[in-house]
């Protein structure tokens, strides 16, 4: 049986990339992909080693049917990139601290989250980036949760394919 791994990253493994791994679990169990779509997240920062989500990250998946109680923070090390098929960034400085650590000739499984929504999905103005809702209010919040349900759909469409060929 072919699988599939994937690893979501951001900068503190307390927002986006927990909400990522939340939304992204749910979207792939509705699909009966479980078993073949391995799914995890990590930070770029090691501020945030071993806590829960950030509360307002809870809260906002929480009121959309998304559990994020049980995840904890780590940091993503070199080896993440023999484990894992893709690193999925949420934004441009995650990337370039991916490349930092990225052993050689594994680049290719570096991405953006954004990379997956559909082109005809013409909402937040074509930005490439997930930003950080960190300092911000509830509706970076939301929007996180926005763009990772576009995302994830789109990367379980574009997934697909390869776990049938
Ligand atoms: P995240 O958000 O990268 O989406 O988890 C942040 C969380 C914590 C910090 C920055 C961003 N921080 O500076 O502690």
């Amino acid at each position: 049986m072919k699988t599939v791994s994937v690893c979501f990253v951001c900068l503190g493994n307390i927002c986006r990339s927990p909400t990522a791994e939340g939304v992204m679990r749910h979207l792939v169990d509705e699909a009966r992909l479980a078993e073949r779509i391995l799914i995890d997240s990590a930070g770029t920062g090691d501020w945030h080693i071993g806590a829960p989500p950030d509360e307002r990250a809870q809260h906002a998946a929480g009121q959309r049917g998304y559990k994020l109680a049980a995840l904890r923070g780590r940091q993503i090390a070199a080896a993440d990139f023999e484990r894992f098929d893709l690193l999925i960034a949420m934004d441009d400085k995650n990337v370039a601290a991916l490349r930092q650590i990225c052993p050689p000739g594994q680049r290719d499984k570096i991405r953006l989250l954004m990379e997956f929504v559909p082109e005809a999905d013409s909402r937040w103005g074509g930005t490439r980036e997930v930003a950080d809702p960190y300092f911000g209010g509830a509706e970076g919040f939301e929007q996180v949760l926005d763009q990772c349900e576009a995302a994830c759909r789109g990367l379980i469409a574009a997934l697909r394919p390869q776990l049938l060929a």
